[in-house]
């Protein structure tokens, strides 16, 4: 099953707070796949998310790491796959978490990743020519991800006025 949701976000707050609530409803073993070219607020949305799951340490852009391992009690697992040519590398990162136990979220993920679960949730960012703005696009596939989006939608509120 897809489900398909789009929200705008103005500013790079407006980001954060929209990871913070995408956490509310993200589960030990999650997989979250996030595309949009360099700069368009992958790395700002992760941002949120992580403040949203409480963990320690502050989230950074893993270009020169690939991968960093944020402990709380639902543990984030950021990947940056620009660098991997293929899944196998992924899977050898032998990151000291076990992914079932965690969020994996990965930017430059497409492509890549998809294979490593049966479900994802696949976050789309496009950036405006002439403003801040970000059109944020979520795809559910699979697994129960298009019931989790109807929950953040009727929890968002009046984030914004296409959400
Ligand atoms: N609405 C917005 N959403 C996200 N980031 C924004 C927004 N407006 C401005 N920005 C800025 O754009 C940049 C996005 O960078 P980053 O999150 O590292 O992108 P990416 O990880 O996709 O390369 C940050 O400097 C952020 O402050
Ligand atoms: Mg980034």
């Amino acid at each position: 099953m897809i489900a398909n949701d789009t929200v705008t976000l103005a500013t790079a707050d407006d980001t954060r707070e929209f990871g913070v609530r995408l956490a509310s409803v993200l589960q030990p073993g999650d997989l979250v796949v996030l595309t949009g070219p360099l700069g368009a607020g992958k790395t700002t949305l992760v941002q949120g998310i992580g403040a949203g799951l409480g963990v320690r340490g502050a989230v950074v852009s893993p270009t020169f790491v690939i991968a960093r391992v944020h402990r709380g009690q639902l543990p984030l697992v950021h990947v940056d796959a620009y660098r991997l040519r293929s899944l196998v590398e992924v899977d050898d990162l032998d990151l000291d978490v076990d992914a079932a136990d965690a969020v994996t979220v990965v930017e430059w993920g497409s492509g890549l990743v998809e294979q490593l679960r049966d479900a994802r949730l696949e976050i789309t960012i496009e950036r405006a020519a002439d403003s801040d703005e970000r059109r944020v696009s979520l795809t559910a596939h699979g697994g129960d991800w298009a019931q989790r989006l109807t929950a953040l939608r009727s929890a968002s509120g009046a984030l914004s006025p296409e959400w």
